[in-house]
């Protein structure tokens, strides 16, 4: 009984640290599927690693990052935006992504933010290449 006792102690001393090793493990993971989806579903508008295209905004811009929290990020992804080529990317509104790859392509973005280029004019600098 008291093998258990102590070693039921050690673990709950150590589950969080696991968790937390896992939750890191989880993030890194979803910015490199992230990265991979970026590639091969939005790189032809927005550039490759999202500096930007010829027709689609710059994603890897301080200002845009900055400004885009990742709520926003998300919903601009899964709706699309009506009326322009951005396309729906939700599978709930007919779109190729589920809402878990959607996710990982917002921690995609998420992840330029730190060395992300200062390109206030996102949105024109695309339409001025
Ligand atoms: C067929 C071209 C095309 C593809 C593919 C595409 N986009 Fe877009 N996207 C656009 C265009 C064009 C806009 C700007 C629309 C407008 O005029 O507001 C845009 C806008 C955005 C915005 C808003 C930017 C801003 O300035 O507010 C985000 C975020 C975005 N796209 C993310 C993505 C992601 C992530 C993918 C891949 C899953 C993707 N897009 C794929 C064309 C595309």
């Amino acid at each position: 009984m008291a093998v258990l006792i102590v070693s039921y102690t050690v673990y709950q001393w150590r589950e969080p640290h696991l968790r937390a090793d896992a939750a890191g493990t989880q993030v890194v993971n979803s910015t490199s599927q992230g990265r991979d989806i970026f590639a091969s579903h939005c790189a032809t508008c927005h550039g490759d690693n999202a500096t930007g295209g010829q027709t689609a905004p710059t994603l890897n811009s301080k200002q845009f990052l900055e400004a885009a929290s990742d709520p926003v990020i998300r919903n601009i992804v899964s709706s699309g935006i009506p009326g322009t080529a951005m396309p729906t990317w939700s599978i709930d509104f007919g779109g190729a992504l589920t809402q878990q790859q959607i996710d990982a392509v917002v921690s995609y973005l998420r992840s330029l933010e730190p060395k992300a280029p200062s390109i206030p004019n996102w949105r024109q600098a695309a339409q001025a290449k």
